[in-house]
């Protein structure tokens, strides 16, 4: 197309209203959500970046399926019809459908971790962590060098380093892995895209070891995006082909089906072994519900099924493409430190760079996240301190290896001049930087303490 404006490809059928408010009524809501973002109420914020997980805009197609949800116990169509659009994606036999992503991991972290066993990431996601570690088996993550620099445009930060996979492999012995996970795109490395080159040589070491390769995959079209446009060799394929291409080699694929799949609730653990697919079918049925609904409605799965398909239409994936980047380089081009190249569901602002006067103890990206909100409204996550800082045996904080808020964009829910106003709002963010004095924790949980922390602004 020749024009510049990224025009939304669909038009709004229905609308859900947003309520204004004024800096003195944030402050006031701030103040008594102890400054975490996580506790304040959805209809005190004017623009919610918290997460593109659960909260994409259904299409008239996907409500249409709803209302032919079979909500029957066992052998619904609808569990037909999802069980055909995943098998047809990921040429994997068993699926098991669940209730949402981590819940899939849970089962098949559950069978294959324990004391002793190690797992290998490009980088584990919070929930994939947990359950690996809750499993007492330990996680390793080996995104690869290019990811250390927030400057370079290589377009793959979200590859394995290969050498360090082997190296871990011989280290700890083949036996000891309980899988290889390529998070796809890498969602806590800035959400960067990894290539089937890349992903072809960690199927091939995994060959070689006889180890088992997952694929988590909630964001396999977006980087199936980045594949065809910067990748050597995929210029004439599908996004869903370069997508089919990538699972054929996996041999097990873990999906919250909360982003790529357009829905606002399910997931699904995808396997090729029958003797494994058996024992996480038992843990399916014991914990998630019957075979044929697992954790989901027959309304969901219908959702599911349609958006997995949508997902990859190519005005979708350019526009989903295009203006998040659109919010990315705005904000690069203002002088707001960002992690480029712009991923495809978030843009990452490196707080800990663009508050240099705030030290990590003094939490930059918290400050940053109540300053969006205080000036516009905006609410985001910090990850930096705060949800990866860890205390040494003297209390003192030993701080997360960057100091990110993270921007993420609902699938299909705003317009670019919503867009337009969260890069105004940052114009002010720009002008008042100086003002920003860092947060103090007053209150915090022992666990995953950034969902309940209370904070205090310091003056
Ligand atoms: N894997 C990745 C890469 C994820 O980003 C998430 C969720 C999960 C697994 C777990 O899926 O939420 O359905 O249980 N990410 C959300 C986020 C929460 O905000 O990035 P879930």
């Amino acid at each position: 197309m020749p024009f510049k404006t990224i025009i939304e490809p669909f038009r709004i059928k229905s609308v859900e209203p947003i309520y204004m408010s004024t800096i003195e009524e944030r402050m006031d809501y701030l103040k008594e959500a102890h400054y975490n973002p996580f506790l304040l109420r959805s209809h005190q914020v004017i623009i919610d970046l918290l997460t593109d997980s659960g909260t994409s805009a259904m299409s008239s197609e996907q409500w249409a399926g709803i209302m032919r949800g079979d909500e029957s116990y066992a052998g619904a169509s609808s569990w037909e019809r999802l069980e055909h659009e995943i098998h047809d994606l990921t040429g994997c036999p068993y699926i098991l459908p669940t209730h949402q992503g981590r819940a899939a991991e849970r089962i098949l972290y559950g069978h294959l971790g324990g004391k002793g066993k190690v797992f290998i990431s490009n980088t584990h996601f919070d929930t994939t962590r947990a359950n690996i570690e809750f499993s007492g088996a330990e996680a390793i993550d080996i995104p690869c060098h290019q990811a250390k620099d927030n400057e370079s445009d290589f377009p793959f930060k979200g590859n394995m380093d290969i050498g360090a996979l082997e190296q871990l492999i011989l280290t700890h012995g083949a036996a000891n892995i309980g899988a290889v996970i390529l998070t796809v795109t890498n969602n806590s490395g800035g959400g960067q895209p990894v290539s089937m080159e890349n992903a072809t040589e960690v199927c091939a070491v995994c060959l070689k070891y006889r180890i088992l390769f997952v694929l988590d995959c909630c964001r396999i079209a977006e980087n199936s995006y980045y594949i065809k446009h910067f990748e050597k060799g995929y210029e004439h394929y599908t996004y869903r082909e370069i997508a089919q291409q990538m699972f054929a080699m996996a041999d097990a694929c873990v999906m919250s089906a909360k982003k790529d799949a357009l829905a606002n609730m399910g997931g699904f653990l995808a396997l090729r072994n029958e003797p494994l697919a058996a024992a996480c079918t038992n843990l399916l049925i014991i914990t998630e519900g019957f075979v044929t609904y697992g954790g989901l409605t027959g309304r969901d799965m219908e959702a599911l099924a349609i958006g997995l398909r949508e997902v990859f239409d190519p005005g979708y994936l350019n526009y989903r493409i295009k203006s998040t980047a659109y919010l990315g380089n705005h904000l690069k081009e203002m002088g707001v430190p960002v992690i480029y190249p712009i991923g495809g569901h978030a843009v990452y602002v490196n707080a800990g760079e663009f508050y240099k006067h705030i030290p990590a103890h003094k939490y930059p990206g918290q400050s940053l996240a109540c300053s969006l909100f205080v000036l516009g409204g905006i609410r985001t996550v910090e990850i930096g301190s705060v949800m990866f800082g860890k205390y040494d045996d003297q209390g003192k904080l030993i701080p997360a290896t960057k100091e990110l808020v993270r921007l993420a964009i609902p699938r299909r829910v705003y317009t670019q001049s919503h867009i337009d106003y969260v890069i105004e709002v940052f114009g002010l963010i720009v002008a008042e930087k100086e003002k920003a004095k860092g947060m103090r924790i007053t209150k915090e949980p022992p666990f995953l303490r950034h969902f309940t922390a209370h904070f205090e602004m310091l003056e």
